[in-house]
């Protein structure tokens, strides 16, 4: 994808995306429609289908030639990322939107033969728009995040994961979580993995880690974090797929080893090699 032509397309992206983000603003204290998907604490609502909708009809108008995966459905199929595809999550941290009205973002990427080119990730409530294109920097509204800190210190860190690392688990022993954390400066928790993968790349968060997430909720993050020199793998230290759900180890690349060491240990204890 040469460059005028990707300017176009974020430039398409971004307007989509603020757009899809009024309507949601307009709509928050409106009653919600919340039905439950794979358990019943995984939520979907009638702005999250809409939004998707939304945007995927303006995509498929606009460049019929190009792929969509959307969490909600309305996009495609795809067994491969080859040619233009854009991968979407409508709204990410459903919870968080339906509990609190905020701390959830519309997440919009695009892929170009396998390539991450555009990533958006939009703070609906605060009205703050990371974004980023391939070797162009990331931003957040006007202002271009600087590098990720070269002297950054594990003891010094933030590190953001969901509380079940630190209960019995299938992934991970527990009992080297709590080391970790007590080895860390703090932890957080925010909700939203686009929204995290969004700090991290802003540097306001050192690392994010997941057990399990789908290609459209880290897919903007990554263009995002790669643009400030972090780095994203699984839990492993093993490259992303982007067609498959992957555990995720995102952050600031001074602590990753140590991250991975403290998470491989982690792992033995439970069998996993
Ligand atoms: C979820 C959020 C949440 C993460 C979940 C995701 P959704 O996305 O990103 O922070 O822990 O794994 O599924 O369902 O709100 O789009
Ligand atoms: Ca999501
Ligand atoms: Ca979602």
């Amino acid at each position: 994808m040469d460059k005028m032509e990707r300017n176009q397309v974020y430039l398409n992206a971004e307007a989509w995306v603020l757009e899809a983000g009024e309507q949601i603003r307009n709509k928050i204290n409106e009653p919600r429609i919340i039905e439950t998907k794979s358990n019943p604490n995984d939520l979907v609502t009638e702005m999250d289908k809409q939004t998707e909708k939304f945007l995927v009809e303006k995509i498929k108008e606009t460049y019929p030639e190009h792929y969509i995966i959307g969490e909600e459905g309305y996009g495609d199929e795809l067994t491969s990322l080859q040619g233009t595809v854009w991968i979407i999550d409508p709204i990410d941290g459903t919870m968080n939107f339906v509990h609190q009205r905020k701390n959830f973002a519309i997440s919009v990427a695009v892929f170009h033969d396998e390539i991450g080119e555009i990533g958006l990730v939009y703070d609906v409530m605060a009205d703050e728009l990371y974004h980023a294109k391939r070797s162009e920097g990331a931003y957040k509204n006007e202002e271009l995040l600087p590098e990720l800190r070269r002297d950054l210190k594990l003891e010094e860190s933030i590190v953001d994961m969901n509380h079940y690392f630190l209960c019995p688990n299938r992934v991970v022993d527990e009992k080297i979580m709590h080391q970790m954390i007590r080895t860390v400066r703090g932890s957080r928790s925010y909700g939203s993995a686009a929204l995290e993968f969004a700090y991290v790349a802003e540097g306001i968060i050192d690392g994010y880690l997941s057990m399990r997430l789908a290609p459209w909720d880290i897919a903007a993050g990554i263009v995002l974090v790669n643009e400030v020199g972090g780095v994203s793998t699984t839990l492993d230290g093993v490259s992303l797929n982007m067609l498959t759900n992957n555990s995720i180890l995102t952050c600031n690349p001074k602590i990753q080893e140590q991250l991975l060491a403290f998470i491989k240990n982690g792992r033995k204890r439970l069998g996993h090699n």
